[in-house]
């Protein structure tokens, strides 16, 4: 039994109580993510306030433009980047077509929790490893993914030119610069209490966010990383909080 008290030190976020006893784990990621996995599939944060509600439908988002896009290029192999509770992977096993999903993840906690829940997932890989580590194997997949800002987590131009040289296509999304002011309260009621922003970044010092960094861009900022990068691009914005990115040959 998870002592909730003492992981969220006595502050124990609402979300919480929108889970089952038994989906409660001792990750607060995970707790976080797994929620959220479970509002855009009942569709209860469509009655969310603002700015709570431009999370979820971040996130829902999210799920539908993966949907639309692996539905039109049906790729073959799909590594997903820092995956989390398994929120994504869950919509790309939905996918009704043959593909090797990949995932990595470099938190252990969360992988500890999150792997044994695809283990009947045959066409699952899963992880727990840094991304620069893992694509060391220099194996080149048909998609990349990284979602929720992972990238702006990493904020790394040569790793993420390292990504895309292992992609055919690289998909993921950052966090609009312009909507900076709504992410606070949103970190405050997904259970964060010692953070701070700096220049419209985020950075958090809570026990299980220690040195997390959540950076947000300027659409000319993201252009000129795809212009360095040097392939063709696609951005758009695809909710209040998101800007979706394609990287592709
Ligand atoms: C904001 S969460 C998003 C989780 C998931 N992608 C989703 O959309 O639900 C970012 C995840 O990436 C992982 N991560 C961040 N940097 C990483 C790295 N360098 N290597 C592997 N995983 C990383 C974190 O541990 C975290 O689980």
């Amino acid at each position: 039994m998870v002592d909730l008290n003492k992981i969220y030190n006595k502050k124990i976020p609402n979300f919480i109580s929108r889970l089952n006893k038994k989906e409660i784990t001792s990750s607060q990621c995970f707790n976080c993510l797994r929620e959220t996995e479970k509002a855009i599939e009942k569709g209860y944060w469509k009655k969310f306030s603002k700015p709570m509600y431009y999370w979820y439908e971040m996130c829902d988002a999210e799920k539908r433009e993966i949907i639309k896009y692996i539905d039109k290029y049906k790729p073959k192999t799909i590594l997903e980047l820092g995956f989390g509770s398994g929120r994504i992977l869950n919509v790309l096993l939905k996918a009704k077509y043959n593909n090797k999903i990949f995932g990595v993840e470099k938190d252990s906690k969360i992988f500890k929790i999150t792997k044994p829940l695809f283990k009947k997932s045959k066409n699952v890989y899963l992880f727990n490893e840094n991304i620069d580590k893992f694509l060391e194997r220099k194996t080149k997949y048909d998609l990349t993914i990284g979602m929720m800002n992972t990238i702006g987590n990493i904020d790394n131009l040569k790793l993420i030119q390292k990504i895309v040289l292992r992609s055919k296509q690289f998909i993921f999304t950052v966090y609009d610069r312009v909507y900076y002011k709504l992410r606070s309260n949103i970190y405050k009621s997904k259970g964060h209490i010692n953070f701070f922003e700096k220049n419209k970044n985020y950075y958090f010092n809570d026990c299980w966010a220690k040195g997390l960094k959540s950076k947000s861009y300027s659409k000319t900022e993201i252009e000129n990383i795809c212009k360095l990068i040097g392939k063709k691009y696609q951005i758009k914005k695809i909710s209040k909080l998101l800007f979706w990115v394609c990287i592709y040959d």
